[in-house]
């Protein structure tokens, strides 16, 4: 079955941030049995990991909480407009490189900041990058990218009501 709805995950280097909520994300649609339906996936606005495996210290966060990072980093590009229903940014910056990368408004309209999602949305939008941080930073990464899960699941679930 074709999935009927796409989500790319956008964080800067694509190796801490967003392979991070693409795992999390992904178990969570198996758990509500949206698997099938949801695809999801994630890429960099830069390319200086482009081919890299996921950061050891993000991959060991997830381990800790029983989640298996994969995949191998890749730029976003302006095609990937195209394929995909939802980009969410990790931060405002990414938000902002992916707006001057978007073609027309249609594809623009498809960016949102992860932590629009959070309950605790009216603090912070930006999910902190723990890239130049310790282990701590990577702990409460992991955290801030939880909590916006359960919005987020539920806007997928209406979206795929509407058809
Ligand atoms: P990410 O973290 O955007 O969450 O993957 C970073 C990874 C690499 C760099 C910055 C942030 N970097 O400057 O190389």
């Amino acid at each position: 079955m074709a999935a009927a709805y796409r989500i790319c995950f956008v964080c800067l280097g694509n190796i801490c941030r967003s392979p991070t909520a693409e795992a999390i994300l992904r178990r969570r649609l198996v758990q509500a049995g949206l698997h099938q339906a949801i695809e999801v996936e994630s890429a960099g606005t830069g390319s200086w990991h482009v081919g890299h495996p996921p950061d050891e210290r993000a991959g060991e966060e997830g381990r800790r909480r029983g989640i298996v990072l994969s995949g191998t980093a890749r730029q976003f590009e302006r095609d990937d407009f195209e394929r995909v229903d939802l980009v969410l940014a990790m931060d405002r910056d990414n938000h902002s490189a992916l707006q001057r990368l978007a073609p027309h408004r249609g594809a623009a309209s498809k960016v949102r900041l992860l932590l629009e999602f959070s309950p605790s949305a009216d603090g912070p939008l930006d999910v902190p990058d723990p890239y130049y941080g310790g282990a701590d930073g990577f702990a409460h990464t992991f955290e801030v990218i939880d909590s916006a899960m359960d919005g987020l699941l539920e806007f997928v679930s209406s979206e795929l009501d509407r058809g």
